[in-house]
Formats: C-alpha cells, sequence, structure tokens
C-alpha cells in the first residue's frame, strides 16, 4: 500500500489562476473553483494504512513522519520509501526505512523528488541510480524506472538491486482498464515518445508527449499552477479527455519502455518476466 507525502501548501495567485483557467478552457470546460485539499487528510490516510496493517507500506515524494513509522515499526509494517537520489535515499534510511525503492527518471507518473523545485534538475536514469544507491545504504534496494521485460529485471539485479519495481508495463492490462486511446499509444511509444511535465498536476511527472504537452510548452503558453492547484485545474479537461478517448485531453502517464507493454492480465506479466529473468540468470 502506498502514500504520497503531501507538499507544503502552494502559494495562491489568483491572477495566474485565472490565466490558467483561460489557457484550459481551450482544451475542455473551463475550470472554476480549485482545490488543494486532500479528500482525506494525510494523517487519516496514515491512520487508515497503519490500521488495514499491510505487510508494507510505500512512500513518495518524502518520508513518513517520526510517530508514523514509530508505529508502523511497532505493528510490523515494512517502510519501503521512493528515492530519486543518492541523499534522498539516506535521508530515507536515516529515517527507519526498510528498503528503498530507487526511482530513475526513465519512470511512467510521477518523480518521487522530496523537492518538487528539484525534481528536474536531479533526474538521474537508473543505470547511474541503482549501484550508487546501492553503495550508499545498506539495506535492500527495489529498481524501478523502465523495468518492463526480463532484461530490465536481470540488468537492475547486475546493477546490485534486490528487486524491481514496474509500473507501465502493466497498464495495458485488463486490471488497469486505461482508455484505450492510452493503451494504444503506450504500445507503439519509442523512449521519446515520452517526456517530462508538470503540466497535468504542477508536479514532475513522466507522460507521452501529446498535443496537450506540445501546447503547454509553446510560446505563448501560460506557466501551470503549484502541485496540486493545476490537478485540480486539469480535472475537467482529463474527465472529457477520458469520456472522449482523446489522448491529448488525459494524464497519458508512460514511462521509457512503454513499447514493451503488453495486454495480458497483471499475474501472467509478473510470471512470464520473472520465468524469464530466472532462465537468463541460470545461464
Ligand atoms: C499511471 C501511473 C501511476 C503511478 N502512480 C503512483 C503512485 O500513486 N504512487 C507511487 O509511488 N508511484 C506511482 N507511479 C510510479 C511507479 O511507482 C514507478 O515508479 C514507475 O511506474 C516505474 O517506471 P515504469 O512506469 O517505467 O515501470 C505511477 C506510475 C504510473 C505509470
Amino acid at each position: 500500500m502506498n502514500l504520497w507525502v503531501p507538499d507544503p501548501a502552494p502559494r495562491r495567485d489568483a491572477e495566474h489562476e485565472r490565466a490558467v483557467a483561460g489557457f484550459l478552457e481551450g482544451w475542455g470546460p473551463r475550470p472554476t473553483e480549485l482545490s488543494a485539499d486532500l479528500p482525506v487528510s494525510f494523517a487519516d490516510q496514515c491512520e487508515a494504512l497503519i490500521e488495514a496493517r499491510p505487510a508494507a507500506m510505500s512512500s513518495i515524494m518524502g518520508l513518513f513522519p517520526p510517530d508514523v513509522v514509530d508505529r508502523m515499526k511497532a505493528r510490523g509494517i515494512r517502510w519501503f520509501a521512493t528515492a530519486t537520489t543518492v541523499a534522498e535515499a539516506l535521508q530515507a534510511e536515516a529515517a527507519g526505512a526498510d528498503a528503498i525503492i530507487a526511482q530513475g527518471s526513465e519512470a511512467g507518473g510521477h518523480r518521487g523528488a522530496f523537492d518538487a523545485d528539484r525534481a528536474n534538475a536531479q533526474m538521474c536514469g537508473l543505470m547511474a541510480l541503482v549501484p550508487a544507491v546501492r553503495d550508499a545504504v545498506s539495506v535492500p534496494v527495489i529498481a524501478t524506472g523502465g523495468i518492463a521485460d526480463a532484461r530490465g529485471v536481470v540488468a537492475a539485479l547486475a546493477l546490485g538491486a534486490s528487486a524491481v519495481q514496474i509500473g507501465t508495463a502493466f497498464l495495458r492490462g485488463p486490471e488497469a482498464a486505461i482508455v484505450p486511446a492510452w493503451a494504444d499509444a503506450i504500445g507503439r511509444a519509442q523512449p521519446e515518445d515520452t517526456t517530462t511535465t508538470t503540466a497535468f498536476s504542477g508536479r514532475l511527472g513522466r507522460s507521452l508527449r501529446t498535443d496537450y504537452i506540445a501546447a503547454t510548452e509553446g510560446a505563448d503558453a501560460i506557466a501551470p499552477l503549484p502541485y496540486p492547484l493545476q490537478r485540480s485545474a486539469t480535472g475537467p479537461m482529463r474527465a472529457l479527455g477520458a469520456t472522449e478517448n482523446d489522448l491529448a485531453r488525459i494524464q497519458a502517464w508512460a514511462g521509457q519502455s512503454a513499447r514493451l507493454a503488453r495486454n495480458a492480465p497483471a499475474g501472467e506479466i509478473v510470471r512470464s518476466i520473472w520465468a524469464e529473468a530466472r532462465a537468463a540468470l541460470a545461464q
């Protein structure tokens, strides 16, 4: 079970919000009331997870507070902490993490950087990140980002990882049930067809390079709002995109190995990747 550690509350700027709403009106219904509030507070989310007592709780975009870590440990729950840099991995280990999820820049979806302002400048590919984190910490390392077949698993283990975490490779399967335009585009995407952007949520993430992202990079584009206001602002556009199966209007997260994603049930994908990885390791 996984939680996002919230960022500090964003500074509100009514003029900027109006400009972004005006820009987004060209892509969907004009956003009205923007909200920075979580539907359930972070404290209540932590409470619910500790109560549920999963084998492990993972964090992204920061660290669990010390009281949460203490209560997790008392209940025997392991903490898997996402880190995008060696410095973050060291902070997580010092705070009590039982394993580090080293997230390379190839990864689909949001970057797990602790400081949103440094996410772009500190992006690091998995080939360099895994050995560096492995050498810096004494807890196990879980590699994630761009791993979508047995070759990636074998490479990650060779680099010093104890396990891997996979995201995009499951997106075309029935469990993910994403809109067909997104699933089809994932199946065709080369690494360079993805890009990182703050235009969906205000926080950096890797997505397919869609027409909307291209427009947000244009000369007349309006800079995105801080997270999570931009997410609130793009909500109506994304909802329309999902209804209309329109790739240009959805948040089309994808990692750089998207092309390797197969349309198969998640269990089948895991079993085949692991069987092929074991066969390769035995050679
Ligand atoms: C659609 C999507 C949603 C994601 N949501 C989360 C999330 O809620 N929490 C999290 O820790 N990581 C999330 N991730 C990131 C993954 O945990 C992982 O770092 C990433 O998928 C690895 O790269 P890959 O997509 O190339 O396999 C998400 C990734 C994708 C593609």
